[in-house]
């Protein structure tokens, strides 16, 4: 028959075909706050209770916790900490932030995942999500430590319309966007450090590294890296002063947090953010959520122009995302995030 004609190919059919099914009845799941029948299930999918029971069984085996209860039907209690692409996609309901989602348990770089869908013509919106990075990259031909299971390493696709000059904004508000998720999941006070660290108590728990292909004077694509210490338990000796991870921040060492939800709210945060960004094509909107948030301002900063060092104060970012910084002689700098970086006085902050 169809199937064994095309061995390989019905497979990977079932394969997604049980991912969807997954996905949908997790979504339906976490919507209710009741009880959803066996027939409901049967019904919507069209197929039949032995089915919906055997997709069940299947996310009782990864994890979840479901109660069946005769008469009433399913009803899920737990849900695992795992980022498969059927997991995150009943959470996602974004209008197109995370909307397509390409997951691998393990990778080279999510960026380089990226820009090969891109090219391949993946969608404005389109999430690549690893368990593990071999080959993790960070800003300044640095390195990213990308250990497996315990973090979040995700690139996500933008096609935007605007010129290139703008990039290094989005950058900045991708920073916002998490050091809002972060808030909303942990209720940690989570702030940035100019242009996107994310930090929590004076330690860096984000990176971001943009990447941008350009053609002639517009942008063909954006891939904006993002690396999130969630579970971390302990860092290699280099990074322990400067970096830590949600879960060593929160001081409950029996709660670890769920990154697939993280995902989530990080997603719903930069459509929003993103969107307030379309209005005026600049920060307008936003100046004044991220300036709040900022560690650095008022505090001394040294500024590595290489074009010559200086310090002064931080006083906040303007629309552009240029970081004001006034000198001793009064003068207020305009430093430019996409060439310059500034450092604390007393430490990384
Ligand atoms: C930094 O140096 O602060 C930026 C680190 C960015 C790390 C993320 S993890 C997901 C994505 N893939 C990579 O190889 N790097 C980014």
């Amino acid at each position: 028959d169809l199937c064994l004609r095309h061995k390989l190919g019905c497979a990977e059919k079932q394969r997604r075909n049980g991912n969807r099914m997954k996905s949908e009845i997790l979504s339906l799941l976490r919507e209710s706050e009741n009880y959803v029948s066996g027939q409901e299930l049967c019904g919507r999918f069209q197929v039949s209770r032995t089915a919906v029971w055997k997709v069940i069984n299947q996310l009782k085996e990864a994890g979840y916790e479901i109660e069946a209860v005769q008469n009433k039907g399913y009803r899920l209690l737990t849900s695992p900490d795992i980022l498969e692409e059927y997991e995150l996609k009943s959470r996602i309901h974004t209008e197109w932030a995370g909307r397509e989602i390409h997951y691998k348990e393990e990778t080279g770089s999510t960026n380089i995942d990226i820009k090969n869908l891109a090219e391949a013509g993946a969608p404005h919106g389109t999430l690549a999500v690893a368990g593990k990075q071999i080959n993790g990259r960070g800003r300044r031909g640095h390195g990213w430590e990308s250990p497996a299971g315990e973090a979040i390493f995700m690139s996500l696709l933008v096609r935007p319309d605007f010129p290139p000059d703008r990039a290094s904004m989005i950058t900045l508000l991708m920073g916002l966007s998490v050091a809002q998720a972060v808030t909303r999941l942990t209720g940690l006070e989570a702030g940035i450090k100019w242009p996107n660290d994310v930090v929590v108590n004076k330690r860096k728990i984000c990176g971001i590294l943009t990447e941008m292909s350009t053609e002639a004077e517009y942008i063909q694509y954006l891939v904006i890296g993002v690396g999130i210490n969630v579970n971390n338990e302990s860092f290699p000796e280099e990074i322990r002063d400067v970096a830590t991870s949600l879960w060593l921040e929160s001081g409950k060492p029996g709660k670890k947090f769920s990154r697939a939800l993280l995902i989530q709210y990080v997603m719903e945060a930069f459509e929003k953010n993103y969107g307030l960004f379309l209005e005026t094509e600049d920060l307008s909107r936003l100046t004044e959520p991220y300036n709040a948030l900022l560690v650095n301002r008022d505090a001394q900063v040294k500024v590595l122009d290489p074009k010559g060092e200086y310090t002064g104060v931080a006083r906040g970012i303007d629309r552009k995302g240029n970081l004001l910084v006034e000198r001793e002689d009064g003068k207020v700098m305009n430093v430019y995030s996409g060439e310059v970086s500034v450092r604390g006085l007393y430490g990384y902050v």
